[in-house]
């Protein structure tokens, strides 16, 4: 199988007006001219479209098992290729969780019958020590630690179980980093201060000094949160990413939304997003995440009660194009945190750029499509957004994922069960 994709092509050296070729899956040549027989052409030359690397994000919720009424793995992974994503790593919190070797293997059995894109999963914290055993790495990228629950909890000793068992191995170590000690009640429920993200970062860090995993911490949302983390580094290997919320709305707007806006961690001050872009554009946040987290309009009402988390995979591309528009972000930069560092932060070299011998995933982009968020409209399950109504400009036109086109002009081309496990890579 051929593919080649001709257009404005980007490139570690800037933008190539050329082609792209593709054979089984893999990319063999990028020049500006190739004549070549091939089985599939997608032409993107003229106009404004831009053909990207494919774009990987790090963290998703799609559900299943139990949960499937929320999202599946078609439905989640069907939104990635509508947003723009090639590869989602999915959290372990699922009905039944992701924290035994035979669940795993469930686990990749139903994504494998129902992923539209490519896939990497996190384990999370065992019941028993014993379901920490050779063999997750096979499937897993890594753990992820919800400390407010596994780490200032009895199953602490569970999770220091995880922490040395991920250091031997040098596995990914993902916290959603919340002390509780610092949680208030407020008009949407429980919520964590600034210090909630503070304190746990600190605690995290301090792990990964003596044991030596490698850590991520995911969902950044304070200023606060950031300055320890910046403490921290230097001394300790760590990595960071936020959601394009954090950046682009603040508790007072949250607050006026609703139920719809209630997340975790909470949505913070307009001087935490200030912040947090800043330190964006300087680059010291490595990358950014939807934090796709559907739940059904009924668990999304009354704003004490709700669910927290909406889904974020059909709205965080363009969110972030409509900022390289607004002047705000780069080019360069939404492809540095939506594809380079999350290749680097998975430490997966096959994917992350367009370069010969790569994995043939792409997004592309045109710069100046516009359009009104709705949620209605989502391929997603969660049929809800706090970006509703909002104008965006630039869209993602195309998901290509190992040659195949997934997505196609807003439409859904490939078939269920296309969609690997990233760890086939190798
Ligand atoms: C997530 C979910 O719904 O699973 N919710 C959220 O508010 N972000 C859990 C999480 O990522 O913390
Ligand atoms: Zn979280
Ligand atoms: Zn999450």
């Amino acid at each position: 199988m051929k593919l080649l994709v001709k257009g404005k092509i980007y490139t570690n050296k800037g933008l190539l007006d050329g082609s792209i070729l593709v054979q089984d899956g893999r990319i063999i040549r990028v020049a500006k001219n190739i004549r070549e027989p091939v089985d599939k052409l997608l032409d993107y030359s003229g106009g404004r479209r831009i053909v990207l690397p494919g774009l990987i994000d790090l963290h998703v919720h799609m559900r299943d098992f139990e949960l499937s009424y929320k999202e599946d793995f078609f439905t989640g992974t069907g939104a990635a290729a509508m947003g723009g994503f090639t590869v989602v790593a999915d959290m372990p919190n699922t009905r039944p969780r992701v924290n035994r070797p035979d669940v795993l293997k469930k686990r990749e059995k139903v994504a494998k019958e129902k992923a539209l894109v490519d896939y990497a999963f996190y384990y999370g914290v065992p019941d028993r020590e014993a379901d920490l055993v050779g063999g997750i790495e096979d499937l897993a990228m890594g753990f992820k630690i919800f400390m407010q629950h596994e780490f200032y909890t009895d199953k602490r000793r569970l999770t220091e179980k995880v922490l040395e068992f991920a250091s031997k191995r040098e596995m990914l170590v993902v916290v959603h980093a919340e002390n509780p000690k610092f949680f208030v009640e407020t008009e949407m429920g429980l919520s964590g201060l600034p210090q909630a993200e503070a304190s746990a970062i600190k605690d995290i860090a301090k792990l990964a000094l003596s044991y030596g995993f490698p850590l991520h911490v995911t969902h950044i949302s304070s200023a606060a949160g950031m300055r320890e983390l910046l403490r921290w580094r230097g001394r300790v290997g760590i990595t960071v990413d936020t959601c394009p919320y954090y950046l682009l709305l603040n508790a007072k707007e949250a607050l006026t939304k609703g139920a719809v806006a209630k997340v975790y961690p909470s949505i913070k001050s307009s001087k935490d997003a200030e912040i947090l872009l800043r330190r964006l554009k300087e680059g010291k946040i490595d990358a950014i995440v939807s934090d796709h987290a559907p739940h059904p309009p009924e668990e999304k009402s009354d704003p004490r009660s709700a669910s927290a988390g909406f889904p974020g995979l059909e709205t965080t591309l363009t969110l972030l194009l409509t900022l390289v528009n607004n002047g705000v972000l780069e080019l360069r930069d939404v492809v540095r945190i939506c594809a380079t560092n999350p290749a680097k932060i998975l430490k997966l070299n096959e994917i992350g750029s367009i370069d010969k011998g790569k994995i043939g995933n792409f997004t592309v982009v045109d710069l100046h499509r516009r359009a009104t968020i709705n949620p209605k409209a989502f391929v997603s399950r969660g049929k809800c957004s706090p970006f509703e109504g909002k104008k965006v400009e630039g869209m993602p036109v195309a998901t290509i994922v190992r040659g195949e086109p997934v997505m196609l002009d807003g439409e859904l081309v490939a078939t269920a069960g296309w969609g690997k496990n990233v760890k086939t890579y190798r």
